[in-house]
């Protein structure tokens, strides 16, 4: 149809898990996968009651599923703690002197944290919370560093029913003070400040300034981590050591209701406010817990390390609730992957046995630009899986991943979801998925994703349409908060009934769907509407380029004009020489349709903090010059006025 997307990239590499892989793997074989899935979709309530009852729960659930869109209701009449099934219940058996959490710091500094210790501090820290005037449903502002302590007091929320939203801490005063607004939060946790690049990232000053601008806190818990000197503020400002010195490591938990309110988290669209997106207690867990089980396979004696930060969805289901839930140990480190130097993260692997690494695109992409010299210091033998999430892998990421990383022996896991889905969505299953660099395969078990055309037909196999999710899952986002109206309209209302994700996607004649970009994104020249994943990840398949982000300039003659932007690899030079090869291996691997008209070396791409290329400001750059646009979650705004400048500069002599 005409409005489909199209695509042309083909990949024919597939890796299929090693025996040995999947004769331990609790999914072993695609028989067992296809039958397991087609159960669980044919009977969601079924599959989802089963995974559910490995959760401790205090009074058992009346009804699995009240559903009526967009509206769903999980494990109705149930009660549970989320605290018991991610502490007490490991604190209580066999797991009491288990490494919970072995965090290292950005300076070198150490710490091991046990279950039993992890539920001591939790206790602690939710009565501490209590004695400041914590309520069920109130909301706590999280803005810390990523230290065990960020994930404490995101539980102690959790244990008391309080609702947490955790703010990155790499966001501005600007950004806490919106939250705040938004979320009427009540009460913070914070830190003095946090380590990033050998610098203090100034987390109490941040929080100061934006109290300036909100009236509507009442306490203020600062974690001492740096040790600078900070302001505080009497009556409303207090230290964590000393709050929680005052209060016994024992705190008998509340069971809450399936469907109360767990945590907001705020998501910054491509344009207007960022969304706080809601999820809920009973659902999201089952959704946390049985994603790690199935797709991280997770063992007891794994070692397991997920690089994102708590600030991220990534963080939250992936290092806070859906690990501990597993009864896991998992490595967290406070700082940046290139502190000293791009060696950090091997050398930690190295020296903690880490087994599963789960990490994000753009990391491979910098490690890839950095050089092998890297990773080629260490022994990673230790690792068995690895994973990918926040962006398509390009394939020639993925192949590095694979072979440096991996040593061509574990499989990857690219695992496809969002802060709305709660958990993972599209994903192989590493003892069973056969894997093409790429693609994140197949739907997990209960879900009914599916690609359309504008009309709602399911498109043919090869052409592009709409993601969408058909049913509900129980870790669906349940609202954005304070805003149904626009939760109906950004997720509901695209075909009646099904969650529309705003990405744009293929499935191959294997079924494996390919995220081809955001919708937003997507690129019209002459009619045929290509998504920038594909020609970007073509570009990067060259040997010269490390990363790239491809956007759309208005042009009378083919409504759009490729304009692409490429950082190269370490000490190759951007030549016009290069350009012309560049734009003549576009041609090769797509398509004359896909060629760029123009081609500008960046040292840097726009990105957001949690790593996303920011096409839509590029794009508002080659069209008018200039952005005006909003810039709030922007990491590096010198990044823009480079690019701005190196356009100039190169429209004038080409
Ligand atoms: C993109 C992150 C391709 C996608 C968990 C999605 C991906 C958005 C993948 C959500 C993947 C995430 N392959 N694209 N494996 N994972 N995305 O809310 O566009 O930060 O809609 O959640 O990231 O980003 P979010």
């Amino acid at each position: 149809m005409s409005n489909s997307i199209e695509s042309h990239l083909a990949e024919d590499r597939v890796f299929k898990p090693a025996k040995s892989f999947s004769a331990k793997a609790r999914i072993s074989s695609m028989a067992q996968y296809k039958k397991l899935w087609k159960e669980s979709v044919d009977k969601p309530k079924k599959f989802w009651a089963r995974e559910a009852k490995e959760l401790a729960w205090r009074k058992p659930w009346k009804k699995v599923l009240d559903w009526k869109a967009p509206d769903a209701k999980w494990f109705t009449g149930g009660k549970l703690n989320v605290t018991e099934s991610c502490v007490d219940r490991h604190a209580a058996g066999p797991r009491r002197n288990k490494a919970a959490i072995i965090f290292e710091g950005e300076p070198g500094d150490r710490q091991v944290i046990t279950y039993g210790q992890l539920q001591r501090e939790v206790c602690r820290f939710a009565n501490v919370l209590v004695a400041k005037g914590v309520k069920p449903k109130d909301r706590v502002l999280v803005y810390m560093p990523m230290i065990p302590e960020a994930a404490i007091a995101m539980l102690a929320c959790a244990r008391i029913g309080a609702v947490h939203s955790v703010v990155f801490g790499g966001f501005s005063s600007e950004s806490i003070v919106d939250r705040l607004e938004d979320s009427g939060a009540t009460h913070i946790v914070t830190a003095d400040g946090g380590w990033r690049r050998g610098k203090i990232v100034p987390l109490k000053d941040n929080v100061d300034e934006a109290l300036k601008k909100y009236q509507g806190i009442r306490s203020v818990v600062v974690f001492k981590r740096t040790g600078q000197e900070v302001a505080m503020t009497d009556g409303r400002d207090s230290w964590w050591h000393d709050e929680t010195a005052k209060v016994p490591a024992k705190h008998e938990a509340k069971a809450f209701d399936s469907e109360h309110p767990l945590f907001i988290l705020y998501t910054s669209g491509s344009t207007g406010k960022p969304k706080g997106i809601l999820h809920t207690s009973g659902g999201y867990l089952t959704g946390a817990y049985t994603t790690c089980k199935y797709v991280f396979d997770m063992r007891d004696d794994d070692v397991y390390w997920c690089t994102a930060d708590v600030g991220w969805i990534t963080g939250h289901t992936y290092i806070v609730y859906g690990p501990l839930a597993m009864g896991v140990t998992q490595v967290m480190y406070e700082g940046a992957p290139n502190h000293p130097d791009f060696g950090r993260f091997w050398q930690m692997i190295e020296e903690y046995g880490v087994s599963i690494f789960y990490t994000a695109p753009t990391a491979i992409r910098a490690f890839i630009k950095a050089g092998d010299q890297f990773p080629e210091k260490h022994d990673l033998s230790s690792l068995r899986l690895l994973g990918s999430v926040g962006e398509p892998i390009n394939p020639e990421a993925w192949m590095w991943y694979h072979d440096k990383i991996g040593g061509g022996r574990c499989p990857i896991v690219d695992t496809w979801w969002q802060t709305e889905t709660g958990a993972i969505m599209i994903t192989p299953l590493p003892g069973c998925t056969p894997t093409k660099p790429g693609t994140a395969t197949l739907p997990f078990f209960g879900i009914d994703a599916a690609i359309l055309d504008e009309e709602g037909h399911e498109c043919k196999p090869n052409e592009g349409g709409r993601l969408v999710i058909r049913k509900p899952w129980p870790s669906m986002t349940r609202t954005i908060y304070g805003d149904k109206a626009r939760f109906k309209k950004t997720y509901w209302s695209d075909y009646k009934g099904m969650y529309t994700a705003g990405d744009g996607a293929r499935r191959d004649k294997q079924g494996n769907f390919w995220i081809v970009g955001r919708l937003d994104d997507v690129l019209n020249v002459s009619g045929h509407r290509l998504g920038t994943a594909e020609v970007e990840s073509a570009l990067v398949a060259h040997a010269a380029v490390a990363e790239s982000a491809v956007v759309g300039r208005p042009d009378d003659l083919k409504g759009q004009a490729v304009v692409a932007f490429v950082t190269l690899k370490e000490g190759v030079e951007g030549t016009p020489a290069l350009q012309k090869e560049l734009r003549d291996h576009v041609g090769k691997v797509i398509g004359a349709i896909a060629k760029p008209d123009e081609i500008h070396f960046a040292p840097a791409l726009p990105k957001t903090r949690s790593g996303k290329i920011m096409r839509r400001l590029l794009k508002e750059l080659v069209a008018t010059g200039n952005v005006t646009g909003n810039t709030t979650t922007l990491e590096d705004f010198t990044v823009i006025d480079n690019l701005r400048k190196s356009i100039e500069a190169s429209r004038k002599t080409g």
